[in-house]
């Protein structure tokens, strides 16, 4: 039977949560039921219908995204992609991927962005991976400090229903400047807050402790404790202070051997602040994939470090709209990116666009995978003097 696209509302949501979950290897309840919904009630959920059945289902809604220079750009987030284990491998995210990306580029959101389950599904619709994120593991006896702010706030425990009171403006000062930062919607707070019991996976339910300083909070952190280990979901500061004082608050917990951190920025300055850096050890994963479904929109939308012009060849097989010779000149004014027939600096794919967009990698180093070609070495090094920026991506909570 064929596979029918559409996009659904309220009436369907019980369906659709239920396939999706099913499609990750979950149960949907009345919670997920619930909080799910208010969740699509504030984007698009697409389902692929078989008859009157949901076999498959994707969901995006639009939010601002910070790109560099102090900068933000309409972005479609994708969320909870998944298709059912009865029918995988029938080309049903392709299906879906092909109606995003185009309803994307007619409403004007020039980027896509998600977070992907596995690195192999996802470049195919030329989505490149735009920022990475660590995650940090370190014995609790080797965690002294050489290096610290002076601290003279405190560090207390809250309630996890006042989390929205403050979390989310700390979140948007913390990450003022930062590409990649996407703010949470008052829904998104109530699903992290939610903490549902399939995502403790053998830990307890989530803490929240806020640092304040002069009646201020200026960070935070929410973990969880498994067994003997502290494992942070999210640490949050806006100041030097907040940032020593919440990790010094990490490391003493009593009874606990080991702290885990997940999501921490690659630029995160910890390691360089400890007695014992080696200590800590440090893994880096592919955080968000990043699809630019229109580029000149995208380019002329981001501020570049130093002047400059560029001629990209630009390859696009999955969005051809987008596919063609784009002449970038950065100047101090602001950036211009138009089509031209002159001959090209660049050759690349819209995923390799992604990878640079943020700041995450550079050109050179796309050279040196094979993936991107360059007319000489120089063209390489002043795209990467362009495309540089002061902070690394991060993505501090994936939606
Ligand atoms: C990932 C998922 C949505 C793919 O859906 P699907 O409808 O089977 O994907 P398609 O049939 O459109 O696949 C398109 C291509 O991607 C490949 N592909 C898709 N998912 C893949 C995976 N997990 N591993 C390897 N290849 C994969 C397919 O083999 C196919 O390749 P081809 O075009 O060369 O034949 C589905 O497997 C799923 O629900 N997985 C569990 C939940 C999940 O991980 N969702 C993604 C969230 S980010």
């Amino acid at each position: 039977m064929d596979i029918d696209l559409r996009y659904i509302t309220e009436e369907h949501y019980e369906p659709f949560v239920k396939t999706i979950e099913r499609s990750f290897g979950a149960h949907a309840d009345e919670e997920s039921i619930a909080i799910f919904s208010r969740m699509l009630k504030q984007g698009r959920a697409l389902a692929a219908f078989e008859g009157e059945e949901i076999v498959g289902g994707s969901f995006v809604f639009a939010r601002q995204m910070n790109i560099p220079g102090d900068r933000e750009i309409l972005t479609a987030v994708v969320s909870g992609a998944g298709v059912q284990p009865t029918h995988r491998r029938r080309g049903i995210l392709t299906a879906m991927m092909d109606k995003h990306l185009a309803e994307s580029r007619d409403r004007g959101e020039a980027l896509v962005i998600l977070g992907a389950s596995e690195s192999v599904i996802y470049g195919r619709y030329g989505f490149g991976i735009a920022s990475h994120e660590e995650r940090w593991t370190i014995d609790r006896r080797h965690t002294a400090f050489a290096h610290a702010p002076r601290v003279s706030g405190r560090v207390r425990f809250i309630e996890k229903d006042d989390a929205p009171d403050s979390l989310p403006e700390v979140t948007a000062r913390a990450c003022a400047g930062r590409p990649g930062f996407v703010a949470m919607s008052g829904v998104e707070w109530a699903v992290l807050i939610a903490d549902m019991e399939r995502d403790w996976r053998g830990a307890g339910s989530l803490f929240f402790a806020v640092y304040e300083d002069k009646g201020k909070t200026d960070g935070f952190v929410i973990y969880r404790i498994r067994a003997e280990t502290v494992i942070v979901i999210s640490l949050v500061a806006a100041t030097r202070a907040a940032h020593a004082a919440l990790w010094q608050f990490c490391f003493g917990i009593d009874l606990r051997t080991t702290i885990e951190a997940y999501k921490v920025p690659l630029d995160d300055p910890l390691p360089w602040m400890l007695v014992e850096p080696r200590s800590l050890r440090r893994s880096t994963h592919d955080a968000m994939w990043l699809r630019i479904v229109d580029a000149p929109k995208a380019l002329e939308a981001r501020d570049y470090a130093v002047d400059g012009r560029i001629v990209f060849d630009l390859r696009d097989e999955f969005c051809p709209w987008n596919a063609g010779r784009y002449e970038l000149d950065a100047a101090p004014d602001g950036a211009s990116c138009k089509p031209t027939s002159a001959s090209p600096d660049i050759t690349l794919t819209a995923a390799d666009l992604g990878v640079v967009y943020l700041g995450d990698s550079s050109f050179s180093m796309l050279e040196r995978a094979s993936r991107i070609e360059t007319v000489s070495d120089d063209a390489a090094q002043l795209a990467d003097a362009m495309f540089r920026t002061r902070l690394k991506p991060w993505w501090p909570h994936e939606i």
